[in-house]
């Protein structure tokens, strides 16, 4: 029986937690990834956790030949996770085309390769982004809200890369898509061994939280307190990045193993929405640790509140995101102490 998947991306940060949960669940995997946004480091944590190493390759997506390359040398290939993608909302606003070439390029190349060697299954990592900032009415977000016009270049390619895959669908009988939009993924693995790694300065909450406990940066920043929302910041569904791993594990074995529509899409998220200053005051509350923080006016093209409606995913992939919140936010602090003492050690 062919056991492995092809995980593209899979050094990154949701990338490497759902390789853990692969293998741990007994598949084999083989990671593609051009270390783009991580580090080799995370080959060497994902070994130490599952006791094994899985299968890299430091290979660009949007190169096609060495892609494909890569791919010819294995003949139990069952499916594909493609997470390899550019995530930064403000920096695909400066650099449109740096995020329509690599999106675009890297599904189009990971499609017509498995198309070339018989596979026939992928999961795309896709995102909350494409339901925009959702009436009232749909509130919580179900997979039956409209995606709304993206607003950054990011999100539209989230857009267009559902599309591309819905197409190929329509044009290939024996090719089946399971679309994950993701909410707020966050926290870090139990182990600490693995976690988000951001380049520079943190555009993301979490990293942004964690580095300003670690005094890393001096204050955060919270981004208006004039929303519309119960204490005027912005609400999010923030999700257990291990929670999410093992939703990837679900939908995978779906496909696999279940006569299931040829694309289905599904929300992942808590169904919980919390705002910016309850992750703050829950961050003190769960580490012990004081966060200076300041008030400061909206970051441009935030949305004021999303979560989602994730019953299709509770009962269709027979998953839930169950991990309390403080044990959340307890991973993403210790994730930050470990990599601060590798830094010490350096
Ligand atoms: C957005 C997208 C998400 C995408 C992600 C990639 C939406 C709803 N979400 O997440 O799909 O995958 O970018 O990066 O479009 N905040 C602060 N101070 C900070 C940083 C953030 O107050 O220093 C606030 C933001 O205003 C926001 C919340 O924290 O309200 C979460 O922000 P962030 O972690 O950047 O995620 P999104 O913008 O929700």
């Amino acid at each position: 029986m062919k056991n492995r998947v092809l995980v593209t991306g899979g050094a990154g940060y949701i990338g490497s937690h759902t390789v853990v949960e692969l293998m741990q669940t007994g598949y084999e995997v083989v990671i593609v990834d051009n270390l783009s946004n991580s580090d080799i480091s995370v080959i060497d944590g994902i070994e130490q956790i599952v006791g094994k190493r899985p299968d890299f390759v430091n290979v660009d997506c949007q190169d096609y030949v060495s892609f494909e390359n890569v791919i010819k040398k294995y003949d139990d290939l069952c499916a594909a996770i493609h997470f390899a993608a550019s995530k930064a909302v403000g920096e695909s606003v400066e650099k449109p085309l740096l995020y329509y070439r690599n999106n675009i390029t890297s599904l189009l190349n990971l499609l017509e390769i498995m198309q070339n060697h018989g596979i026939h299954n992928i999961v795309f990592s896709s995102s909350c982004t494409v339901y925009g900032q959702p009436s009232d009415e749909n509130l919580p977000v179900t997979e039956k809200a409209p995606r709304l016009e993206a607003l950054s270049p990011y999100g539209n390619t989230k857009h267009i890369c559902e599309d591309i895959i819905c197409d190929q669908s329509r044009a290939n009988s024996s090719f089946k898509a399971i679309l994950l939009r993701y909410f707020n993924p966050i926290g870090a693995h139990p182990s600490a061994l693995i976690g988000e790694l951001p380049n520079g300065v943190p555009n993301n909450l979490l990293p942004f939280v964690t580095q300003t406990a670690a005094g890393l940066r001096s204050e955060l920043k919270v981004f208006g307190d004039d929303y519309n929302t119960p204490d005027g910041s912005c609400i999010r569904d923030y999700i257990y990045v291990v929670d999410l791993a093992k939703a990837h594990v679900a939908a995978l074995e779906r496909m696999l193993k279940v006569d299931s529509e040829p694309v289905e899409v599904f929300n992942l998220g808590t169904g919980k929405g919390l705002s910016v200053l309850e992750i703050v005051r829950g961050f003190e509350q769960a580490t012990g640790v004081k966060l200076p923080y300041r008030i400061v006016g909206r970051r441009e093209g935030d949305i004021e509140k999303v979560w989602a409606d994730p019953t299709k995913a509770n009962t269709v992939l027979h998953w839930k995101a169950e991990t309390p919140t403080d044990q959340i936010l307890l991973s993403a602090w210790r994730w930050q102490q470990h990599l601060m003492s590798k830094a010490n050690k350096q």
